[in-house]
């Protein structure tokens, strides 16, 4: 089983020990990074592991290697020294770690850490990404004695990723840590166990110090969310692909309903920019059940050995289920929408209603398909109108711009606005790459609809929930519309998935414990 491993990057050893005391449950060892520390502190180090009261990694790390220690060879070299000095026959008050890289050569260092029972990571960092021959490093790394090999890369693809992976499976019986630095690489954090790891790196992300790494994750969250101790090789594995995916609710719901449940299952997210490698990587980690997101609910069908009729009707795919070697796909947004929907007007179905669709992408398609089977009429705006089109002359609907012109459209379609755009959904503004249209000024990646003005009289419903509130949201609440976000829809979308996946319903406790949880309970749980 991993270890999580906390590392410890305050300025001072009291602050590192308020930490450490503060996570102490969550956290197996810890790596006090010396870089990190004041220069005055660095001079105390050594009865860290003593103070500390579980093993502790002795980690002096370089900038180059993407820590803080810009001094010379020789000043680090007596630093680790210091570390090192007046071992103490009970091992518990010496480093039980020390972190060596790969091209640090101090015979008397190491022979040091060896006879005192200070177990070497011998360390190999590359902050441009991942090398060809990973296989050949490792075997190079490899020497006498009982070392460990580090190996961390920072990731920037799925391709990478998978690359790390193979690797690590190809070197079996060495202790190794293989490390995907990066977003990209955060689900390797989680699952150290199936990458190989020994350990697996954290930081306490709430205190506001310094992540040791790119990408490292909360400790509580990967210990109590996650559930990372009990990870095993048997542990089932579920996720969801997309991106950015910094904002999805899902890994929380489905590992607080597998860890009420207590079953033996993980999710999480694999945010992906390669829906080819991705698969081959499912592959290879033995992924059972995947929920697929933003923007790839359309670029998954090709994938399908099986698709349900409503992923064939609606043309989106945001649920597969592994049969052997293939994937099944269905659709769950839209039952999890139409029921939202329902409730929230309080009807049976929508005839005579006039609808507009802010957006045209995957989930748009449930949504136009919605509104079509229970009978209302929409108009759908995009910003890349040619895709509104597509959607709506499958329904004989209208279509337009995000423009004055389609915005004038509305004044007989707005009985009812869904936006379902990604617009105002937190992490997006970093990853749309594309321009908004001429017209939109600075502020309106955050509103699609801003050259609207609301009557007040509109029902809205924006798919987005976090954060909770958008602002066309706000806006349209503002001027007096009955308004309603994303959150009730995605947890009914997830229990048909969970059911999907698990040939079972959520239980009923969980699901009312989930509902009043509310949309930031995740955000809460991170915040202590
Ligand atoms: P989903 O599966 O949630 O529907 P998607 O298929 O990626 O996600 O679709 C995202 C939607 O948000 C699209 O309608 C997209 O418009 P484009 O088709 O023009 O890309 C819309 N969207 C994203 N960023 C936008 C922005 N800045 N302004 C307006 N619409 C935006």
């Amino acid at each position: 089983m991993g270890k999580i491993c906390l590392c410890l990057t305050a300025k001072t050893i009291k602050q590192n020990l308020e930490i450490l005391n503060k996570y102490r449950k969550f956290t197996d060892l810890a790596e006090l990074r010396v870089d990190c520390l004041d220069p005055d502190e660095r001079l105390h180090i050594r009865r860290f592991p003593e103070l500390a009261g579980l093993p502790v990694i002795l980690t002096i790390r370089r900038d180059i290697d993407g820590g803080y220690f810009t001094g010379g060879e020789g000043a680090r070299v007596k630093l680790l020294a210091n570390g090192l000095a007046y071992a103490n026959a009970d091992s518990r008050f010496n480093f039980a770690y020390v972190d060596i890289e790969d091209d640090f050569e101090v015979p008397s260092l190491e022979e040091a850490a060896r006879t005192f029972g200070t177990r070497i990571i011998r360390s190999y960092h590359n902050l441009d990404g991942v090398i060809n021959d990973i296989p050949a490093k490792m075997k190079a790394m490899s020497r006498a004695g009982d070392e460990i090999i580090k190996l961390a890369f920072s990731v920037k693809s799925t391709t990478d990723v998978l690359r790390v992976f193979k690797a690590s499976k190809a070197l079996k019986g060495q202790d190794k840590i293989m490390i995907c630095m990066g977003h990209y690489g955060i689900y390797s954090r989680i699952l150290a166990e199936k990458f190989g790891s020994f350990l697996t790196y954290s930081s306490a992300l709430s205190e506001d110090e310094t992540p040791g790494a790119s990408g490292q994750m909360d400790v509580r969250e990967l210990a109590e969310l996650y559930r990372f101790r009990k990870i095993t090789k048997q542990t089932k594995v579920y996720g969801i692909a997309g991106y950015p995916l910094k904002a999805s609710i899902s890994p929380w719901f489905f590992n607080t309903v597998f860890n009420l449940q207590n079953t033996d299952a993980v999710y999480v997210p694999f945010p992906v920019n390669s829906i080819a490698d991705f698969f081959e990587l499912a592959k290879e980690l033995d992924v059972q059940g995947i929920s697929i997101t933003v923007p790839y609910k359309e670029a998954v069908i090709p994938y399908l050995a099986k698709s349900s009729s409503v992923v064939q009707s609606i043309g989106a795919c945001n649920t597969l289920l592994r049969n052997g070697s293939e994937w099944l796909g269905d659709n769950t947004d839209y039952t999890g929408f139409s029921a939202s929907l329902l409730k929230f007007l309080d009807r049976k179905n929508l005839r005579f209603k006039k609808i507009t669709i802010i957006g045209a992408g995957g989930v748009a398609r449930s949504v136009a398909a919605v509104i079509h089977q229970y009978g209302g009429k929409a108009l759908i705006l995009n910003r890349t109108v040619h895709k509104a089109r597509n959607i709506a002359s499958l329904y004989n609907f209208r279509w337009g711009g995000l423009d004055s012109h389609g915005i004038q459209s509305m004044s007989k379609y707005c009985d009812i606005i869904i936006q379902t755009s990604s617009v105002g959904m937190e992490g997006y503004e970093e990853v749309d790459p594309q321009p908004n249209p001429s017209h939109m000024d600075a502020g309106s990646h955050l509103d699609p609809l801003e050259l609207y003005t609301f009557s007040g009289k509109e029902k809205v419903m924006d798919l987005v929930y976090t954060p909770a509130e958008t602002p066309f949201l706000k806006r349209a609440a503002a001027a007096g519309c009955k308004t309603i976000n994303g959150y009730d829809m995605v947890i009914r979308q997830a229990c048909l998935q969970y059911a999907i996946y698990m040939g079972a319903e959520v239980p009923h406790q969980h699901l009312s414990r989930i509902k009043t949880m509310g949309a930031n309970a995740w955000n809460k749980i991170r915040s202590g």
